[in-house]
């Protein structure tokens, strides 16, 4: 993979005391062509889409779908109307958990490490709704437990959420396996590709999973968009949350018809220049090649992690073996704060990673850890950035 065939594509890696970028689990870089296609958007046809009938209103139509079906295939989905666009991946699963209509004693089940997308939804639905939540207690800190998710599954479990890719340690859950497991006992499945699609090849209709929800601010797309994946059955038989312009046929006084999906999940006007700037990210990152991107993404860890592996002050958090970490090095080190040592990296260093809990607040309350320093790559970062990283690192270790 030629990286500085890519690096060019990003502008602030062209600048001038550019920082060395290694934050991307949080919020990716965009290229030059994702940012223009918003300022067209703005500049050259800024209406809107599917209500007015002159030809600028057509051209955002046409983008629009074109975007939602970039979306499609990049996620792997059979039909455009399977894709809804969202803010994120935290609406798209709001989306799903409100509307699925739990009850009273239904149960809902989540792995132990999750975002907080995929756990204050359920909290919220067993206080307001009387839902009963569960977490799995898996027997390892960092892999998935299969034989804990058969033993958890009840005949009241309505949905098992979980997800793909972890933000935390950049693991990867067996997803496949875990499907078939909960659908042999009639559960439905939804999983958080927000940190999977973007980095790995994902195929919604391989992993059969019944809803999948992602976020475009990780895949090089701009901020506040996501989309939620669900089988167009499944989707059809949730009650949208929002309704209102767009959503419906038709309405009178006494009533309404609502639209089928994806219509009746997008109520309102829809922030086009996002919906058309993350397909355009989508076409780029799969231009590029999710293959490619996670060899690469790979090895970028291992060059790290193998510089740094000798030096005893620092604990990494995720699994041994750095192939199951992705492109994510989340550590601490003894005597440090989490956050004072991505500070000084940023002052001292000019290199961006984060801090904190990572908005995993469950799984790391529950170990008593403050949280970690975390440092992700993608697609445009190179050896110099790790080295770079790993050298700054050792320089902090040896103060
Ligand atoms: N969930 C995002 C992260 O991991 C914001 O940083």
């Amino acid at each position: 993979m030629d990286i500085s065939k890519y690096r060019k594509d990003f502008p602030l890696l062209n600048k001038e005391d550019s920082p060395i970028y290694l934050d991307s689990a949080c919020m990716t870089l965009r290229p030059q062509e994702v940012i223009d296609s918003i300022t067209e958007y703005y500049t050259d046809y800024p209406a809107c889409g599917g209500r007015s009938v002159h030809k600028l209103s057509w051209q955002v139509t046409e983008k629009f779908e074109m975007a939602r079906d970039s979306l499609r295939k990049f996620l792997g989905a059979e039909q455009p109307s399977e894709i809804v666009f969202t803010k994120n991946a935290t609406e798209g699963m709001n989306i799903v958990a409100n509307g699925l209509r739990l009850k009273e004693g239904d149960h809902v089940l989540t792995s132990d490490k999750e975002h907080n997308a995929n756990v204050v939804p359920w909290h919220h639905l067993s206080k307001y709704n009387g839902i009963k939540y569960d977490v799995l207690s898996p027997k390892d800190n960092y892999f998935f437990d299969i034989e804990a998710l058969k033993e958890s599954l009840t005949s009241k479990t309505k949905l098992f959420s979980f997800v793909h890719t972890s933000n935390l340690d950049g693991c990867t859950n067996p997803a496949k396996e875990i499907v078939e497991i909960c659908h042999d006992k009639g559960v439905k499945v939804m999983i958080d590709i927000a940190q999977s699609a973007p980095h790995k090849e994902v195929d919604v209709v391989d992993l059969d999973v019944d809803f999948a929800a992602a976020s475009a601010h990780k895949f090089c797309g701009p901020s506040g968009m996501g989309i939620l994946y669900g089988k167009y059955d499944e989707l059809a038989n949730l009650v949208p949350t929002y309704v209102g312009g767009s959503t419906v046929i038709n309405s009178t006084y006494e009533d309404y018809k609502l639209l089928p999906p994806p219509s009746c999940f997008e109520a309102g006007l829809q922030d086009y220049a996002g919906a058309i700037g993350s397909g355009v990210a989508a076409e780029y990152v799969m231009k590029v090649g999710r293959n490619n991107i996670q060899e690469h993404e790979n090895k970028l860890n291992r060059i790290m992690s193998d510089k740094l592996k000798d030096l005893e002050a620092i604990d990494v958090v995720g699994p041994s073996d750095v192939a199951q970490r992705g492109g994510i090095f989340s550590f601490n080190i003894e005597g440090w704060d989490p956050t004072e040592i991505a500070m000084h990296l940023d002052e001292e260093y000019n290199i961006a990673i984060r801090s904190g809990m990572h908005c995993v607040h469950s799984w790391f309350n529950s170990r008593g850890i403050n949280g970690t320093a975390r440092a992700s790559a993608y697609l445009y970062n190179d050896e110099a950035d790790v080295l770079s990283f790993a050298s700054a690192i050792e320089d902090i270790v040896n103060k």
